[in-house]
């Protein structure tokens, strides 16, 4: 997929929903009698719903027993659904194997680490290798396509459910048969994996392919490369699945796009840009997460990434929540008002479409503690009456389709990256992933700067700040496009415990932060990562948790120390930020992890450097963003405190119709979107 061939793919399924936004959500039928789907279509029809997502757990309903197919119910809900106007994304169905797949054919289910073979009787119970699902889901997606290609509902096909969701690691032996393929795929020879897998060490050398297993339950560390590689290959072994989903559509149904939902940063077991490249656009989930109270924040990183797995295109929200989920440790209802504002802070980074799972409450099995857009309640309820009110709001937004948010910064984001960090045998549990790349974006969030989360491959040339909040594993060749970015002129800023290893988790010789030493203009000798709640100061005063190590400048200059003396930490007095002229650009190195004010002060300082300003000069806690096309811009004010905002803007508010004079009052809770006056942005 090129953004190119996203825009019009997703331009085209949205002119088909008569030009508006897409808005709907999980549709699941067979849950419900006949007399049920009659008033659905009603009631979508009443809620502004034109798109829903059909036949995700329909599997057993359409193949009740082996071979056996029945799509009486399926036709009749799909003719009903057009006849009411609303479209449907239809699904392949492979993502819950009915019990008598898992009965006829036991060795396909998954295997864990520990050896213990998983049962039916809850959903995803595949082994992603295993040639009989390979076949029976083939077999499946064949009918489906053959049966609703010309449909004249069906206006997009939704393959799978969540690739990898619950089923991703598997370790069994046909897994290992696969994995063992896949190995010699990538390294031609055992001698090539014994060198990659370093297994001089501790007398891990293999003889015979035979040997070489996944990574199964050992008596101490296991072997870092090997689980590295487990996790690609786990990755790749379902995106064969995918691809053999993708082609049966493309041989049956070339002219209605495709897509699958991916889970962003929900899903570390997926490599999400390695899917989207394999979809007409791309489609994301997200679920807030309740316990934390800048949940919104974490909401706005996934949607910029929606984004930038599209390669900047619009993209399509196909599932998050109308209220609690029946899933996190204590599931938090929404407060009124939040929904519409999450559903209209992923329209502002992008999304053309907002969906959820799911359109009506269950009332038995698993989700039944799920919120929907139609609750156990009905219509007489706060969700249901937000769903209409959204649904109306969103056609009145359907000019904002296909306008583009455009970013001066950009911020890499790597799956490979972030399992190599949280291997094993570290050296430190507090050095996680997403919580250093979050924590760079919420500081660059609440200075309301935009920003795209891209892969280390993505072209860099258009940004004029790249950050690198954490990146332990780099290949040769990003690392190398990120010095020339610099050299070239651009200014980058990268995080502690960055460019150590190659693509084998074999570290790179001659002092840290190894492949980014020049560029950084320093050398680190050791690493001092602190203690289980330990903090420490910096000389401007801020405070900085889980990481310092011992600088040594080498062309540097120190922007902010570690404080002299005790607070100071392991290393007091030694460099903590710091700043590199390399060739025509400006290299930063942060060396530790500071608090939220000092980090967004030093991201401050950085993107003042490199001439990036905010979307708009808003006060803490409400989020600007800036959708453009051809001829407008729309300026999204999302105000997540409990005070009335003011901030500069001027043009029309898009929903009441009432100009905004030079400053768009935003009550508290509320949402704004001004399209501006062709002077403003
Ligand atoms: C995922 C799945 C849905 C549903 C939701 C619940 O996104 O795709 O089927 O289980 O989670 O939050």
């Amino acid at each position: 997929m090129s953004a190119t061939t996203a825009d019009g793919a997703l331009r085209a399924l949205t002119d088909r929903l008569g030009g508006r936004i897409a808005y709907g959500g999980d549709y699941n039928p067979e849950q419900w009698p006949r007399e049920t789907w009659r008033e659905d279509a009603r009631l979508m029809q009443e809620a502004g719903v034109n798109l829903v997502t059909v036949g995700v757990f329909s599997w057993a309903w359409v193949e009740p027993a082996p071979g056996e197919w029945d799509f009486s119910g399926l036709d009749e809900v799909l003719d009903l659904l057009h006849a009411h106007g609303i479209a449907v994304d239809l699904a392949t169905a492979t993502a819950s194997p009915p019990p008598w797949f898992a009965t006829r054919h036991p060795e396909a289910m998954p295997v864990t680490a520990e050896g213990v073979r998983l049962s039916h009787g809850s959903r995803q119970g595949f082994c992603p290798s295993s040639p009989v699902y390979a076949e029976a889901a083939a077999r499946l997606v064949e009918r489906i396509a053959e049966r609703y290609r010309d449909h004249p509902a069906v206006v997009l096909w939704h393959v799978h459910n969540e690739w990898g969701n619950h089923n991703a690691h598997c370790f069994c032996d046909t897994s290992a048969e696969a994995f063992r393929d896949w190995l010699r795929e990538r390294y031609g020879t055992l001698d090539g994996l014994n060198h990659a897998w370093g297994t001089a060490f501790w007398s891990q050398r293999y003889g015979a392919w035979e040997e070489v297993l996944p990574p199964r339950a050992t008596p101490a560390i296991g072997n870092p490369t090997q689980q590295l590689d487990h996790w690609r290959f786990s990755s790749d072994a379902l995106l064969a699945c995918h691809r053999r989903e993708v082609e049966v559509l493309r041989r049956l149904s070339p002219d209605t796009p495709l897509t699958t939902n991916l889970m962003g940063t929900l899903e570390k077991k997926v490599d999400g840009f390695a899917f989207a490249r394999e979809t007409d656009f791309v489609s994301v989930d997200h679920y807030l997460t309740a316990a934390d109270p800048e949940g919104h924040i974490g909401l706005s990183f996934d949607a910029d990434l929606a984004r930038g797995m599209g390669g900047g295109a619009p993209w399509l929200l196909m599932e998050h929540s109308t209220s609690a989920v029946n899933w996190q440790p204590r599931n938090i209802a929404k407060t009124p008002g939040q929904m519409r504002r999450n559903s209209l802070a992923h329209l502002a980074r992008g999304a053309d479409g907002i969906m959820y799972f799911q359109w009506r409450q269950s009332r038995a099995g698993a989700e039944k503690w799920h919120s929907a857009m139609l609750p156990h309640g009905g219509t007489d309820t706060k969700t249901w009456r937000e769903t209409a009110a959204l649904g109306a709001e969103l056609q009145a937004l359907a000019e904002v389709r296909g306008t583009r948010v455009r970013a001066d910064v950009a911020l890499l984001f790597d799956w490979e990256a972030w399992w190599a960090l949280e291997l094993d045998a570290r050296p430190s549990v507090d050095v996680r992933y997403l919580d250093l790349v979050r924590a760079w974006y919420a500081a660059l969030w609440s200075s309301g700067t935009a920003c795209d989360i891209v892969h280390p491959g993505a072209d860099l040339s258009g940004y004029r700040l790249v950050l690198v909040p954490s990146q332990y594993l780099v290949a040769d060749a990003h690392a190398e496009a990120l010095e020339r970015y610099v050299a070239g002129g651009g200014h980058a800023a990268v995080g502690f415990f960055s460019g150590l290893v190659d693509v084998h988790d074999h570290v790179r010789p001659g002092g840290y932060p190894g492949a980014y030493r020049e560029m950084l203009g320093l050398r680190t000798d050791e690493f001092h990562p602190l203690r289980a709640g330990e903090s420490v100061r910096l000389d401007d005063g801020s405070a900085a948790t889980v990481w310092t190590e011992a600088v040594e400048l080498r062309g540097a200059e120190q922007v902010l120390a570690f404080a002299k003396g005790e607070e100071g930490g392991p290393v007091p007095g030694g460099p903590a930020v710091t700043r590199h002229a390399h060739g025509d650009g400006t290299a930063w190195y942060v060396a530790t992890r500071p608090d939220r004010d000092g980090l967004a002060r030093i991201l401050r300082r950085i993107c003042g450097e490199a001439g990036v300003a905010p979307v708009a000069e808003v006060p803490e806690g409400v989020e600007a963003v800036r959708r453009t096309g051809p001829g407008a811009g729309y300026l999204f004010l999302i105000n997540h405190t409990g005070a009335d905002a003011r901030v500069p803007a001027r043009g029309i508010d898009v929903v009441r119709g009432t100009p905004v004079d030079g400053t768009a009052v935003v009550p508290a809770g509320d949402v704004l979107v001004v399209r501006e006056d062709p002077a403003a942005g």
